[in-house]
């Protein structure tokens, strides 16, 4: 299981807070990006999150939750992200997104919200890299885990062994050393304020592996 770690709950001295979480035990830096169109919140604009990731290490996760998705893969294809996630309800042409996204070899991935069913995916997961689940309404750190997510990792883990897909599988929100048992068929968590908030990043990590 790998930790995709999430700065979103930082709200002071955060590049110093960034350069702590990319030297802890993570795999993946994600950035939560929005446009206070497709989620009611904003937080840095391309320039500022390039200044503030400049100099980590971590590969990037990028999570678009924007309206706009090309634009939005124009700035972020530079930082030459592991992946970009878009939202499968924020466009209505997927199919050319997953591949504008591939034209950049970047590998991609679709997120879906607490109310989107599995199902609505099914045409695209021979197509992607990874399915991003969403276990609280997009926007916000710091949210309550919806434990209906569980039901969908376990529902795209039984399709993709059905069909030898190769998506990974991806789950981000509320997520902390109670719940975390529950998430055995993800392979990336999502994790912000659980770390973020405690004192010591190292041992909060710690405490989610198994
Ligand atoms: C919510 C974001 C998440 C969130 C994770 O819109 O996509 O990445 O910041 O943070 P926690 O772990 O605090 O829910
Ligand atoms: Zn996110």
């Amino acid at each position: 299981m790998k930790i995709s770690a999430s700065f979103l709950s930082i709200k002071e001295d955060i590049q110093n807070k960034i350069k702590k979480l990319d030297d802890s035990n993570i795999d993946y830096i994600h950035l939560d990006i929005m446009d206070n169109i497709f989620v009611p919140n904003i937080t840095f604009n391309f320039n500022e999150m390039n200044e503030l990731l400049k100099d980590t290490k971590h590969m990037k996760d990028v999570h678009l939750m924007v309206k706009d998705v090309k634009s939005y893969i124009n700035d972020y294809k530079n930082l030459n992200p592991e992946f970009i996630t878009f939202h499968l309800e924020a466009v209505d042409n997927v199919k050319e997104i997953i591949d504008y996204i591939k034209s950049f070899n970047i590998k991609v991935g679709i997120s879906i919200k607490p109310n989107t069913k599995v199902e609505e995916l099914l045409e695209y997961l021979p197509l992607i890299d990874l399915v991003l689940v969403m276990s609280v309404e997009p926007g916000f750190g710091g949210q309550k885990f919806m434990a209906n997510s569980i039901e969908k990792l376990e529902k795209l883990y039984d399709i993709k062994k059905e069909n030898n897909y190769h998506y990974l599988i991806e789950v981000d929100g509320g997520i902390n050393s109670d719940n975390v048992k529950f998430l055995n068929k993800a392979d990336i968590l999502v994790v912000g304020s659980y770390i973020t908030n405690s004192d010591n990043y190292e041992e909060a990590i710690n405490n989610l592996r198994w």
